[in-house]
């Protein structure tokens, strides 16, 4: 796996232009892969805006990314949603790239609370746009030559498919739930900035993300937590919605191909190919972890059928030719032995998942409103 990834990215080359790069979200899922993977790989120095630690202590991975030194990283603990304070950390942080991943991030939560997703995820990223522009209008010719600012979506923002076709960069917008309109919101906001500012901006549209560190309220983390507690395992509807599974380090790969490669103005539909009803995809779990965490019953006896999520998207898939001809990205891992790397990490990490549970306060119980 690793001997992949180094033939995809040219680290020492991709270091020559990006020295200094800011990151929003880097102790979320996919930022934290984002920022460990810089970290091993390159001696960019890396600034990453987020605003979890408020909560308190700093998280684990937070004293992780400071094992590789204070010159290598630092993180900045702020709210998007504020804009004082943006110029200063822009100043201080004279980035030559932004990843854009801050974001409320799970449609539950968009149900039972939306306001703070419009302010993260909008407010938020209209903040950054206006400041990531004054930035980058200051920058020497060559640095601006060279700056990208890369704005990580969903394609949840195209709204549901029925049984056939799959999403590209073509499809039509159509988001369906508030966390997917605020979504949208920012991609148009986005876009926007570089049709009239001439901000140099890249959209990344990508399926269902898993691996290790995604917060335990998500699907798959919940269903293999909930099933080592021996908890039922909660599964919406008739469990026949389908999502398009993308290992995160795919998704980094992505992500570093397109700061590198990527044109100014385009987006990008990012997806793994690996379609799965809920259902069959817990069936899978349970049956690896059976297998690595042997019980007397089956862990699929777990499985308990629950209300719907209201307004629930029946099926991602997404088609990911456009950049694989543009900038030779393409999912390198396969699904069967990422799925169980990922088990496994779950497995050796609960007291990673004690301490987020902890500090969040969320307790695994069921988000969004049921009608
Ligand atoms: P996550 O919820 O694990 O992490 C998001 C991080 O952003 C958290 O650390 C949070 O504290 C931070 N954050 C949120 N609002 C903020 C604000 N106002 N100011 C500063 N920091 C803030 O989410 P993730 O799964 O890592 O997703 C990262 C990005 O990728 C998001 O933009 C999400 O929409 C997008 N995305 C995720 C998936 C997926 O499957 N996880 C799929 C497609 C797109
Ligand atoms: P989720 O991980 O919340 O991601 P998204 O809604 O962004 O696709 O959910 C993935 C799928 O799993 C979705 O169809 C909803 C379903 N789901 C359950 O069936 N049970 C659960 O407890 C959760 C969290 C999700």
């Amino acid at each position: 796996m690793e001997q992949k990834e180094i033939n995809l990215i040219n680290y020492a080359l991709f270091e020559e232009k990006y020295k200094k790069i800011l990151i929003t979200g880097g102790l979320g899922f996919i930022g934290s892969a984002l920022i460990f993977r810089l970290l091993k790989k390159t001696n960019a120095k890396i600034f990453n805006i987020d605003k979890l630690i408020q909560k308190g202590n700093s998280l684990s991975v937070n004293d992780q990314f400071y094992n590789y030194g204070k010159s290598k990283y630092q993180t900045i603990n702020h709210d998007l949603k504020d804009n004082e304070s943006l110029e200063k950390i822009f100043k201080e942080s004279d980035p030559d790239i932004v990843f854009h991943l801050a974001a409320e991030s799970h449609v539950d939560r968009s149900i039972e609370s939306p306001r703070n997703f419009l302010e993260s995820n909008v407010v938020g990223t209209f903040n950054l746009l206006e400041n990531s522009l004054n930035h980058f209008n200051r920058l020497p010719i060559k640095r601006k030559s060279n700056f990208k600012f890369l704005h990580i979506s969903t394609d949840e923002v195209f709204g549901s498919l029925g049984k056939s076709g799959l999403f590209n960069e073509k499809s039509n917008y159509k988001p369906l739930s508030p966390y997917s309109a605020t979504k949208a919101a920012s991609d148009h906001l986005v876009d926007s900035w570089f049709n009239t500012f001439g901000l140099p901006s890249l959209v990344s549209n990508c399926s269902n993300n898993y691996g290790p560190r995604q917060f335990p309220d998500k699907l798959i983390p919940k269903i293999i937590i909930n099933a080592i507690n021996s908890k039922p395992i909660p599964i919406y509807g008739n469990g026949l919605n389908i999502r398009d599974w993308l290992f995160v380090e795919d998704h980094i790969n992505a992500l570093l191909l397109m700061a590198f490669k990527g044109k100014p103005g385009a987006h990008y539909c990012i997806g793994g190919g690996v379609e799965k009803s809920n259902i069959n995809l817990c069936k899978i779990i349970c049956n690896l972890l059976d297998n690595l965490k042997p019980q007397q019953n089956s862990y699929s006896s777990l499985i308990e059928f629950v209300d719907d999520r209201p307004g629930h998207d029946f099926r991602y898939g997404i088609e990911s030719k456009l950049i694989f001809k543009e900038i030779g990205w393409k999912p390198i891992f396969k699904f069967d032995q990422a799925i169980k790397k990922t088990i496994i990490w779950y497995l050796k990490n609960q007291d990673w998942v004690d301490y987020v549970m902890r500090e969040s306060g969320y307790k695994g119980e069921r988000l969004g409103t049921i009608n």
